[in-house]
């Protein structure tokens, strides 16, 4: 018969992605002690295929907190995008319109990253964990679950962490009563594909075209990530390679822009969908993430809003380990959801600008060409994209 094994941390963090690791390695800076529970496993989450852009603000906390400096070595800056439409080119110029910059490092490689960190400086993350229950979540939380060698175990925290992602089971914690949900569903997806290929273009691709948009990304010198507009239901068996590439071509070729193409490695479906539950706390269970809140890919914005969550989330423990003070606890939410809402505002503004809804009218399509033409032809319009793209300094910083 198993015997429950029962331990104390301060912080218990629900969730080992990149929040919940970013959050234990900052608490551990400041000899704060925590415990990561994960239900994946190690490699499941680094295999796991996701978006690949990085604001300098997470660039900046990454480095400067001692995670890894590789981001600055094999990640690659870009200063700027492409917004294409009607088969032209218009270049967003970051670093001369708002002085900044983003970098394309792939999220995994921040998950790796961070895991190897936690792992070398002795944190306790505990990864194929199951039935994870919490009791007393807004007093005295107790979490049990069953550890990843099949021990049942306890373990009692001062404060929990939901960093669990979208499929959150802390945010349910949260009486309805007192939570709020938001919601908005699109009529798209994203047909994601890994190609081996060598780049076709240096900077993102943002295109608008009368067939779908479409996005041209890359990973490293052989191999790229492009996206192109689908329907939701879409079946990645129904396409192959041909199928993917034709979409494609027609979607960004032209005008002497002729996408490189290659084998296909890898096919995804992704959903489109903006998400927000509030307040992003409940006695001593907070949220962060994607737990609480989602984004559509559009603007890259999912993982930076995780990290400027935990970064705020950071210095108000941190404060209240030291002073006592629970003022950065209490603000934490609405803190935190001040960016959630303009990263969920821009996310919302791209996709509509970039994308037709099915059943849109001539109206519709020749409106958003307006739109598109407003942003380009204009510094101030130009300026507002490349500030929410780049990302807003934090209230706090
Ligand atoms: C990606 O490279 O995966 C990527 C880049 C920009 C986006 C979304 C995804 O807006």
């Amino acid at each position: 018969m198993s015997r429950r094994t029962t331990s104390t941390t301060q912080v218990a963090i629900v969730g080992g992605g990149p929040a919940g690791l970013m959050l234990s390695h900052l608490l551990a800076g400041q000899g704060i002690e925590s415990v990561v529970l994960e239900a994946r496993s190690r490699q499941a989450i680094h295999e796991t295929v996701r978006a690949g852009i990085l604001e300098h603000g997470t660039v900046k906390l990454l480095v400067e907190s001692g995670v890894s400096d590789r981001v600055l070595r094999e990640g690659d800056r870009h200063d700027g995008i492409e917004l294409r439409f009607n088969g032209e080119s218009h270049r967003i110029d970051f670093q001369d319109l708002v002085g900044e910059s983003v970098w394309l490092y792939p999220q995994t490689e921040v998950f790796a990253d961070l895991a190897a960190r936690r792992e070398a400086d002795g944190g306790d993350v505990r990864y194929g964990v199951s039935g994870v229950s919490i009791e007393g979540a807004e007093t005295d939380p107790a979490l049990t679950f069953t550890d990843g060698d099949g021990r049942e175990s306890e373990l009692r925290a001062d404060l929990v962490v939901g960093a669990d992602g979208s499929r959150s089971y802390c945010r349910g914690l949260i009486p309805e009563q007192t939570r709020r949900r938001y919601f908005k569903e699109y009529p798209f997806a994203w047909f994601g594909i890994l190609t081996d290929a060598p780049r076709s273009s240096d900077e993102l691709i943002y295109a608008n075209s009368e067939h779908g948009f479409a996005l041209i990304s890359q990973r490293t010198e052989i191999m790229q990530r492009m996206y192109f507009q689908c329907d939701p239901r879409e079946n990645v068996a129904d396409w192959d390679d041909e199928r993917i590439w034709s979409t494609l071509r027609q979607r960004v070729n032209g005008n002497g822009f002729e996408l490189k193409e290659g084998p296909v490695l890898e096919k995804v479906v992704l959903p489109f969908r903006s998400f927000v539950q509030e307040p992003l706390r409940h006695g001593k269970l907070f949220l962060a993430g994607d737990a609480a809140h989602t984004v559509p890919p559009t603007g890259a914005k999912g993982l930076n809003l995780a990290i400027h969550d935990v970064k705020v989330l950071f210095e108000a423990l941190d404060s209240y380990y030291r002073t006592g003070s629970t003022g950065g606890l209490d603000t934490y939410s609405d803190v935190a959801l001040g960016r959630v809402w303009k990263a969920q505002h821009f996310s919302y503004w791209m996709t509509s600008m970039l994308h037709a809804a099915p059943g849109d009218s001539e109206f519709d399509q020749a409106r958003r060409l307006g739109e598109l033409n407003s942003v380009v032809s204009s510094r101030h319009g130009a300026s507002y994209l490349a500030e929410c793209y780049t990302g807003w300094p934090s209230p706090r910083a």
